[in-house]
């Protein structure tokens, strides 16, 4: 499982930091202490949601906590903003469709 990234982000620095375990809808997600679960996602090539007017798939918008493009569900936290949260030890997340 690789950190450096596959999908639309790509880590280009800081390859060193320590790693951190989460899942999303039960796979797997490799990650970096200090990245945020939208980092870890668009890294791991995920996307966050279809969108709900039928024109694909949404990866988050502002990146900046602003438009709630990236909402998920985290187990014992409930939805958060996916760029505005840090990934954890065993975090569990679950994309809301
Ligand atoms: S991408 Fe806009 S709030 Fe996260």
């Amino acid at each position: 499982m690789s950190v450096a990234g596959s999908g639309a982000f790509v880590r280009l620095a800081e390859t060193a930091r320590p790693a951190v375990a989460i899942t999303v809808d039960g796979a797997p997600v490799a990650s970096m202490r200090g990245d945020t679960l939208l980092t870890a996602m668009r890294l791991a090539g995920l996307i966050v949601r279809r969108s709900e007017f039928g024109d694909g798939a949404r990866g988050g918008f502002c990146l900046m906590g602003v438009c709630q493009d990236c909402l998920v569900q985290v187990a014992g936290q409930g939805r958060v903003r996916a760029c505005q949260t840090e990934v954890a030890p065993g975090m569990q997340v679950t994309t809301l469709g």
